[in-house]
């Protein structure tokens, strides 16, 4: 038997304000065909996680019920499943858990091969387990969607990240700047220090006038924006500050920002406001390890919690004020 933290199927009609959340002792999985047994050690928590309890990816996940939830994961083999044959018993990885199927808020968890990647000893299990997701959006915006070359080769571009203290915007500052960028960034005062150390070029505190409007204290006109900050921040405020074929790349959409992205699209605007969904692959999560291993990326952690106070995690990361990632370890 293991213990986990898990959301009841209450949930989905229950008042979600009220964050019922509670704690079970459940059978330890057994791994399938090419599935892996991970003793977890660090597992990493995103919005995705509280956005699953309101209800935002029905009716498609979760399935079942009651759901543990949690996505990303570093921990040890413990055993494998038939035709695994990249990891053993003993091996230190990283892991993606489905997005339907969670259960990293637990001791163990069944990841699959081929959403594994191995982990070499320099790089924590705290560091790794915040990868996954918020690290692999950050690296798909910049490389796939802005089309950043990691390298530093092809022309300077200039860049604003909103949000850029949380757990998406820490890592693609770092990434940015691996890049021919110029990076401004928006974060609140008290990250002002922190988001310069990672790399920004020049950074907006989100509470004043300046921040608010997003204005580049050098008068630059950003090439694209990777709009981290949960809260929507309107059309009208990025598109003066946009260079004359300016992309915002919206990691969370709304209603009103797809409307902005249809709109701008049937009109064949130059500027324009993107919808980005990021997709998860081994290859990128393996690329961000060794990023970290050689010290070129680095994972903030903003907060460790015991998987017996999953709440209190649970709680900052709906708060919103997180700074880096959010971690929960079983211990
Ligand atoms: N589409 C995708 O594929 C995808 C993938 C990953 C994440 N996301 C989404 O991206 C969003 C960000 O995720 P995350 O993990 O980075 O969130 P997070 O870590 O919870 O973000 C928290 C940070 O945001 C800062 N912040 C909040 N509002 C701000 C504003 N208006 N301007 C500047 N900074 C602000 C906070 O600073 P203060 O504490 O100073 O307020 C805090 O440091 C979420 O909505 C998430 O669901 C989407």
């Amino acid at each position: 038997m293991q213990s986990i933290s898990c959301i009841s199927k209450l949930l989905e009609t229950a008042e979600f304000s009220l964050n019922i959340y509670f704690h079970v002792e459940v059978p330890v999985p057994t791994p399938k065909k090419d599935e892996l047994l991970l003793k977890l050690e660090a597992t990493s928590l995103n919005p995705l996680d509280w956005k699953i309890q309101k209800g935002v990816m029905r009716p498609f996940a979760p399935r079942k019920f009651p759901h543990i939830p949690g996505t990303d994961v570093a921990g040890e083999v413990v055993e494998v499943g038939p035709g695994v044959k990249s990891f053993k018993a003993g091996d230190k990885v990283v892991a993606f858990l489905t997005i339907a199927g969670g259960s990293g808020l637990a001791e163990f968890a069944v990841c699959k091969e081929k959403l594994t990647v191995a982990r070499p000893a320099e790089v924590s299990a705290a560091e790794a387990a915040g990868l996954p997701i918020a690290g692999v959006t950050a690296y798909q915006v910049l490389t796939q969607s802005a089309g950043i070359k990691l390298d530093g080769s092809g022309r300077q571009v200039n860049i604003l990240i909103t949000a850029a203290s949380g757990g998406v915007g820490h890592y693609a500052v770092q990434l940015a700047k691996l890049g021919n960028t110029h990076v401004t960034a928006t974060c609140g005062a008290r990250n002002i220090e922190l988001v310069k150390s990672l790399g920004a070029d020049e950074v907006l505190d989100y509470k004043t006038p300046e921040g608010a409007a997003l204005k580049s204290p050098s008068g630059r006109k950003y090439d694209f924006a990777i709009h981290c900050a949960i809260g929507g921040i309107p059309w009208s405020t990025f598109e003066p500050n946009l260079s004359e074929k300016g992309k915002v790349f919206d990691l969370s959409p709304n209603a009103s920002s797809m409307a902005t992205f249809a709109l701008k699209k049937i009109t064949f605007s130059k500027k324009q406001l993107m919808p980005v969904f990021a997709n998860v692959k081994s290859e990128n999560l393996d690329h961000l390890v060794k990023l970290v291993k050689e010290g070129k990326l680095k994972t903030v952690i903003d907060s460790k919690h015991s998987l017996s106070k999953a709440e209190d995690a649970w709680a900052k990361s709906i708060d919103g004020h997180a700074t880096g990632k959010i971690i929960v370890e079983p211990f």
